[in-house]
């Protein structure tokens, strides 16, 4: 597809830039404050974490769950996360989210600051994905930046899909792809796909709780 570099140079930055990921989480205020929404949500049952990063949201979880299955594509991240969540009930899986198909369903499916990185022409794909990981009665749960948050990307506007660039400390550069979603929109185009959505604003983020489309009942 025409996004496929982009999202190979969005593999890459995370890879690449691992070590300096959780420097947000320490500095921001409302970053910290934002994880504490966990705690408010209908979190419940066996969880599938979608694009788990250096799993600042996984013990959090797993604090709500039967179990964590977590998975991201970069091994750097991954060994992040291990070190930070020492609980059995928790699962890494290296894996790419567009390709890996889960062998079970869960009760929630939940990814933070993941769908922003997903090309529009792939949601419907993705959301179908979701609703496929999903136990009957299951929830999907989302966390990600909102509108506002995009003043302080550099956004590039000459990319096949919407896309920022983003720097490390050594200089490098990556283009990631990073779509600013309205709660309003969304909330339209998930209701177009037969989700129940809500979505409500949390300072300059958004959470949504969905329900996907009941399954086609037999015959
Ligand atoms: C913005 S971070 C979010 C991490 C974590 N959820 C959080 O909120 O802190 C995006 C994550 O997506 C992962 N990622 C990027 N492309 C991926 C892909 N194709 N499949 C799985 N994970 C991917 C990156 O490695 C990175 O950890």
């Amino acid at each position: 597809m025409d996004d496929d570099a982009l999202l190979a140079e969005q593999r890459a930055y995370y890879r690449a830039g691992a070590a300096e990921y959780d420097r947000p989480y320490a500095e921001r205020e409302d970053l910290r404050e934002l994880l504490t929404v966990v705690d408010e949500l209908p979190i419940a049952g066996d969880v599938l974490e979608l694009a788990c990063g250096t799993g600042q949201w996984t013990p959090r979880i797993a604090a709500r769950a039967r179990s964590v299955t977590a998975v991201d594509a970069a091994a750097e991240v991954l060994a992040l996360a291990r070190a930070r969540t020492a609980s059995p009930s928790v699962q890494f899986i290296q894996a790419d989210v567009f390709e890996w198909r889960p062998p079970r369903r869960y009760d929630t499916v939940f990814f933070a600051f993941w769908l922003s990185h997903v090309p529009p022409a792939r949601l419907p794909d993705f959301w179908n994905a979701v609703a496929a990981a999903l136990a009957p009665g299951g929830k999907a749960i989302f966390i990600d930046d909102g509108p506002a948050v995009a003043a302080e990307e550099e956004v590039l506007t000459d990319q096949p899909v919407p896309a920022a660039l983003r720097r490390l400390d050594d200089g490098s550069q990556y283009r990631i792809v990073k779509v600013f979603h309205d709660a309003r929109t969304l909330t339209d185009d998930l209701t177009a796909l037969g989700w129940s959505v809500r979505i409500r604003p949390v300072a300059r983020n958004f959470v949504g709780v969905t329900e996907p489309p009941a399954a086609p009942g037999p015959g």
